[in-house]
């Protein structure tokens, strides 16, 4: 594989993170500590400027950009590298008081004061002037610097807004959609439905909680618009910058599995996928293995949004945050564990929030490399330094890929249906946490799966798995049909297939568009469950699974019945299945059963596959990455004690010992194994 290197001009693996010097411009003294404890962490880039607006503008029209010009010239004579961003992410008191179209209106139709940040109309002109002679400047000024190698377009992009511009043009997004054809609209919305019919464009308003939510084509249509406004929105700064700077590539940090974007198609419009991790470690209703594993999938989800480069961990703390529930320190250790889990999972960059406490405000208690205490002699400090020596000894493996034969399913337009449908049991719908169930134990055999949209190419995996896939997308059963019929090993669950992408359910039995022939099955009616139901599955193998929440009846039809449930009134009848179609299998699990439940089944499609399982001791990840140059694998032990693990072969990056056959990986340890060739 080739390598794909994020940032030539750092070369290696990037050590990073916010730095807030406009918080300190009276102290010099301070930003002459950062430079210096900087070097001593071993960080090589910083990202600048996220909340500058005001000091870059203190009124409008009067810039200021020569404290940051310093600034950015005093850390590239220290091989310090800037990620310079827009400043859009908050706007100053001066611009709301005078445009107040900038402030966002809720839900209710109601315009927001002045204040906080992230809360902007995304439609306003004005707003968007504002940001464009901004950015422009932006770019003329500071972009042009050797020293700057990405912009970060503004900050977390996210939200909505109700205002009379958005909705006008929510109503122009929608006559485009639907070709002006206002009764194709109600034909897809079923508007006959509560009387609910429109003659025109312009009688459409958004969903307000006080008005029109019972419409789930006009819902989805929302959300829709607010990505699709949003990249517009992220597209216009992105343009501005690269009117003067065209090479300098860009990024947009992402909140994990936020849900109000569709982040796949923003993606398209980016040079690489950033994200911010600030997982609760050490609760108190998981295992920490558990809380690592499900950070995994995140990066994974990250990950594959581009699968031919790296991505970047952009932020992360590293000691506490302060805004979670209970904001617990990470225990010593597990910021160097953390660390290698982004980098392990595919990711260039550790990146924090923040380099430097600030004194006062909503963040003042966040953790950050330098404390209040001000000194480099602190426990956290002197992990970050351990973490920044590593991550120089790692550099070879900048720029390689995880590469993998499996991967999940997993949309955002799919999410948005699901919560919003009215069936099942609004409680225990979970269809992100049985993705992540499933992906967990996946990972648990050593399998890093990619999570994928289910439109996209499937032709380097040889298994996939499909959760919930209720909205197929209009190539989704054409693309799983394929896959299977070349050789693929596919395992769809309970409520796949029920309506296509205006949400019309499919007539003449479930999973619509083809699958049912793919299957070999009809879904009939699904159960829900209360809680403290249970049912079962007894297995051909003589093993039984456990049914809670859901349980399909189904209609065999020409698959193998695997699994027959053990009660009620549909007892005996079908709850696992498996067809073979062309050169591959179509499994299907028709109840709710818990993932560790199902692992045989997975064992045995990746056994189908040819692709090896891993035995890991439990609590310990493993992962890969290659390139032309070298393999790398990781382990990481999620767990407080010593861990044995056995088939391990090569140098340990880490330790620089060479390792045949078995390693001991302290509490909360890492290897990085680089293998002989
Ligand atoms: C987000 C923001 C940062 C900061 C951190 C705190 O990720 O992007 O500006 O507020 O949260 O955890
Ligand atoms: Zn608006």
């Amino acid at each position: 594989m080739e390598k794909k290197i994020l940032f030539p001009q750092i070369g290696g693996l990037v050590h990073g993170g916010d730095y807030n010097p406009e918080q300190w411009l009276d102290r010099p003294d301070i930003l002459d500590a950062d430079m210096r404890m900087m070097k001593k962490a071993g960080i090589n880039c910083v990202t600048l400027g996220v909340f500058s607006w005001a000091t870059y503008e203190p009124e409008e029209g009067n810039y200021h950009f020569e404290w940051m010009e310093k600034i950015i010239e005093k850390l590239y004579q220290n091989e310090i590298y800037t990620i310079l961003a827009t400043p859009s992410g908050a706007r100053p008191a001066w611009l709301d008081g005078k445009y107040l179209e900038a402030m966002r209106v809720d839900n209710r139709g109601v315009r927001d004061h002045h204040g906080k940040r992230h809360n902007h109309c995304m439609t306003s002109d004005r707003y968007r002037d504002k940001v464009g002679i901004i950015d422009r400047m932006l770019a003329e000024r500071l972009g042009t610097h050797p020293g700057v190698v990405m912009y970060h377009i503004s900050n977390e992009l996210g939200g909505e807004c109700f205002c009379p511009r958005c909705v006008q043009k929510f109503q122009m997004y929608l006559a485009e959609q639907y070709e002006y054809d206002i009764e194709r609209l109600n034909s897809e919305w079923w508007t006959s439905f509560w009387s609910h019919h429109y003659n025109t464009f312009s009688e459409i308003e958004p969903p307000y909680v006080n008005g029109e939510t019972s419409i789930m084509g006009l819902n989805m249509e929302w959300k829709r618009f607010t990505t699709w406004n949003m990249i517009d929105f992220m597209r216009y700064e992105i343009a501005m910058l690269h009117r003067v700077t065209p090479d300098i590539p860009v990024t947009t940090n992402f909140m994990g599995l936020y849900g109000g974007l569709d982040y796949r198609k923003m993606a398209l419009r980016l040079d690489a996928i950033s994200w911010d991790n600030y997982p609760a470690y050490h609760n108190d209703f998981e295992t920490f293995a558990d809380t690592m594993y499900e950070t995994a999938f995140h990066h994974a989800v990250m990950r594959s949004m581009k699968r031919d480069k790296p991505f970047m961990m952009m932020e992360s703390t590293p000691s506490l945050v302060n805004w979670h529930g209970v904001n617990k320190l990470k225990r010593p250790g597990v910021h160097k564990l953390s660390a290698l889990q982004a980098v392990a999972c595919g990711s260039d960059t550790v990146q924090y929030f923040q380099w430097r406490k600030g004194r006062g405000s909503y963040e003042q208690f966040h953790g950050a490399v330098v404390d209040h205490i001000g000194t480099d002699d602190t426990r956290v400090f002197a992990e970050v330094a351990e973490v920044g020596q590593l991550l120089q000894k790692l550099a070879p493996v900048a720029g390689t890929l995880v590469g993998t034969r499996a991967a999940l399913l997993f949309d955002w337009e799919n999410r948005w249906a699901i919560w919003d449908v009215k069936a099942l049991c609004q409680q225990t719908k979970k269809y992100e946490r049985t993705c992540i169930d499933i992906w967990k134990e996946f990972l648990k055999l050593g399998i890093d799966m990619d999570v994928v949209g289910s439109e996209e190419d499937l032709n380097c995996y040889d298994v996939v798995v499909a959760p919930m896939q209720y909205l197929l997308q209009p190539r989704t059963a054409e693309n799983l049909k394929y896959f299977v019929e070349r050789g693929g090993q596919l395992l769809a669950t309970y409520f796949t297939g029920y309506v296509d992408a205006a949400q019309l359910c499919y007539l003449g039995g479930f999973p619509g568009d083809g699958l049912k022939e793919l299957f070999g099955i009809v879904s009939e009616e699904i159960d829900s469950l209360y809680p403290s139901d249970r049912n079962g599955v007894e297995m051909k193998d003589g093993s039984r699974w456990e049914v809670k929440e859901y349980a399909e009846i189904l209609r065999v039809q020409d698959a193998e019945v695997l699994g027959t449930y053990t009660d009620d009134f549909y007892q005996g009848s079908a709850a696992v299945t498996c067809k073979k179609y062309g050169k591959g299998n179509a499994y299907y699990v028709a109840a709710r059963t818990s993932a560790a439940d199902m692992r045989p089944l997975f064992e045995q499609m990746l056994e189908n596959a040819g692709i090896p399982v891993r035995k890991l001791p439990e609590g310990v990840e493993f992962h890969t990455r290659s390139g032309k140059e070298g393999n790398y694998e990781f382990y990481l032990n999620c767990t407080t004690h010593t861990v044995k693990v056995a088939g391990v072969c090569g140098r340990d990056m880490v330790t620089d010992a060479e390792v045949s056959e078995e390693i001991d990986l302290p509490p909360y340890g890492v290897a990085v194994i680089k293998k002989s060739e």
